[in-house]
């Protein structure tokens, strides 16, 4: 049997090779590619699939446990190899080395801890935890015994967070006593209370000792380092089929509610891993680092499972690049020898406004592949990136993708295929992206711009939103009939690179997280004396979108600090992320006919524009615009 090496491009013509492969044949293609995984039972058809209905089903009857590719393969290959390298908060603390050997040791003792509160196969688990080695334990020990896990961002606030354990009915809670934030301290605990006050499927809470505050337990909570005294080592993983659920994500969509996206546990993990070892070219002997947190999709594909998928050594940072300085990132990667940096056009932007001392202080010569994920970068940024950390001589991954495509949809491939910058240039093997025109026909020739739209089912396309398949099929599959569509635009240079131009929805990316307006104008009308709301995003030079909400309210009494409360207020719903830069007051919003708010016209005002408003005879109250402008 071929080993997955033998499937990474190494060079542009094994690049064209293989993606031509892929598209020629993609059932024989991908099922040559999935054989080199460890399977209980081979699949009986490789791919089942309807744009319609919709639905996709993978690798059929193939039986699988995603954590015996993940550990028990590598324990009998390499077994003292470091898994994790865990980097904590505060840099005078150790960092820890945790071998696969190890790692497969702490999930099978937290399986058991798991098994004896009762969750069984397709049991919902709920996850809100800090970036500490037991969150990639937790998330292991769940696929263990084939329990789905939902990990909540531990920024979330206690709304968000019941909102999310409601939805998938979640039985079990993990969380710690608090989490480590640069120089903050979080009091994840007191969230967990709030939130539980609200979430009646929760049976049992398990809480790590992270901070060591003095915190009161509840019934039905119990300390982790308590419960895994109590429980044995063996845990044989459980056996699941290929279309069983893996995890439940939560990503924002235009409406009020997140969506939970479904992944599955044979296609996600095909695709996950084989995605990482081509984009990023990773060596057996690389340190690799992604700075995202677990609680995205990012942290799941390329910190978690790609990674130990494929059996390399993935870093663990639980602080923040600014602390105690914004030297840290630098001293990292010095510090660990790191290979493969992966990281947000955000916090580049963010770092690059620093001295540059605080990068050249460091020996970043162990550098060898940059990359970046979550929003379009620009070409000053990019430029910064590849001078001042990559010293020129690095490649930049700029990685485009969904937490619905559950892995790589555009990227170069490191030293492989060209970079270009801001480009997410070419498409991963095995995925057949599309530009559409206004009339929902394909754009064939190079050079255009349009919306973008994948062709042909790839192995970890999301299977469903959790509990609610017509808003799936709303959503992603109703633009386009018989595409995918991701709610992108996007543009093609000469040579077919892709370059992303940015949401074309209610969706707006701040800082590379996904917020949805809609949410956050829900958010905004609790407030007793708001009448109405609407908040767009607008260009912003670090964080890439910053958010500008536009209120309408019922009495305008200059005592009261309004934009202290609706800002107290989105905290406290949804999270600190979502805060608009700016809240504006204002007489009214401009509305259609038909009483839709023109959040076209939102989007120019926020961006500093004037006078040329286009046409807005359509509107009901064309005399507001001028009204909104005067008053910003
Ligand atoms: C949206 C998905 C991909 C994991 C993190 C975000 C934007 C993502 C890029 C990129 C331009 C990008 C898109 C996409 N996005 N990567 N390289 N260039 N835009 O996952 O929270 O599901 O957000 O992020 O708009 O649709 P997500």
């Amino acid at each position: 049997m071929k080993k997955i090496e033998n499937y990474i491009a190494k060079n542009i013509n094994e690049y064209n090779d293989l993606y031509n492969k892929s598209l020629s044949n993609p059932e024989n293609f991908w099922s040559e590619i999935a054989s080199t995984f460890s399977w209980r039972n081979k699949w009986t058809k490789t791919l089942e699939y309807d744009f319609n209905k919709p639905e996709f089903k993978w690798f059929l009857n193939g039986k699988l446990n995603i954590t015996e590719n993940c550990l028990d393969r590598h324990v009998q290959s390499n077994p003292n190899k470091t898994a994790i390298l865990f980097e904590p908060n505060d840099p005078n603390q150790s960092a820890q080395k945790i071998s696969y050997k190890e790692l497969h040791r702490r999930v099978c003792v937290f399986a058991n801890v798991l098994k004896s509160k009762s969750i069984k196969k397709g049991d919902r688990v709920c996850i809100y935890m800090p970036m500490v080695p037991e969150l990639t334990v937790a998330v292991l020990a769940c696929a263990r015994i084939g329990a789905v896990h939902s990990v909540v961002f531990a920024g979330f606030s206690a709304t968000a967070l019941a909102a999310r354990i409601k939805d998938s009915k979640c039985k079990v809670l993990l969380t710690a006593d608090g989490s480590f934030r640069g120089s903050k301290v979080i009091d994840l605990k007191s969230i967990v209370d709030e939130a539980l006050l609200d979430c009646n499927s929760i049976t049992s809470t398990i809480v790590l000792k992270r901070i060591g505050s003095m915190i009161k337990m509840n019934i039905n909570e119990s300390w982790w380092h308590e419960e895994i005294k109590n429980v044995s080592d063996y845990c044989i993983a459980e056996e699941m089929d290929s279309e069983d659920m893996l995890f439940i994500l939560y990503t924002s969509g235009s409406t009020g509610k997140p969506k939970g996206m479904v992944h599955s546990c044979g296609g996600y993990m095909v695709y996950s891993s084989y995605t990482f070892l081509n984009v990023f070219q990773y060596s057996p002997n690389d340190i690799y680092w992604c700075t995202a947190d677990i609680g995205w999709i990012t942290g799941h594909s390329y910190i978690v499972y790609g990674p130990l998928l494929s059996g390399a050594t993935s870093v663990m940072f639980e602080g923040v690049p600014s602390y105690p300085d914004f030297s840290r990132f630098w001293n990292i990667v010095e510090k660990h020898k790191i290979t493969h940096f992966y990281t947000a056009p955000t916090a580049i932007r963010a770092l690059a406004k620093h001295p540059i001392s605080l990068v050249e202080s460091n020996d970043l010569s162990s550098l060898k592949v940059l990359g970046t994920v979550g929003e379009p970068i620009n070409e000053e940024a990019w430029n910064w990136y590849d001078k001042n950390v990559g010293k020129s001589k690095c490649p930049i991954v700029d990685t485009w993708w969904q937490t619905e495509t559950g892995g790589i949809m555009l990227s170069s491939l490191a030293g492989v295929t060209k970079d270009k910058p801001t480009y997410a240039t070419k498409p991963m093997i095995g995925i057949q992206p599309v530009l559409m025109d206004k009339d929902g026909k394909e754009i064939i020739e190079y050079g255009k711009e349009g919306i973008l739209a994948i062709k042909y089912p790839w192995p970890s396309i999301a299977r469903t939103i959790y509990g609610n398949h017509e808003r799936y099929k709303n959503v992603y599959f109703t633009a386009y009939p018989g595409y995918y569509f991701p709610g992108d635009g996007a543009l093609t240079d000469s040579e077919g690179n892709f370059r992303i131009t940015g949401r074309v929805d209610d969706v707006v990316i701040v800082s590379g997280h996904n917020l949805g307006t809609a949410p956050i104008e829900d958010a905004i009308n609790l407030h007793k004396n708001v009448v109405e709301s609407a908040v767009v995003g607008y260009p912003h030079e670090i964080k890439g979108n910053a958010l500008r909400a536009f209120v309408i309210l019922l009495n305008n009494d200059s005592n009261v600090d309004m934009a202290k409360e609706i800002k107290d207020l989105i905290s406290k719903t949804i999270g600190p992320i979502a805060k608009p830069d700016i809240i504006q007051v204002v007489p009214g919003l401009p509305k259609t006919r038909s009483g839709k708010i023109m959040r076209r016209i939102l989007r120019k005002i926020a961006s500093g524009e004037k006078e040329n408003f286009g046409d807005i005879s359509t509107l009901l109250n064309p005399e507001i615009v001028d009204k909104i402008v005067k008053s910003s």
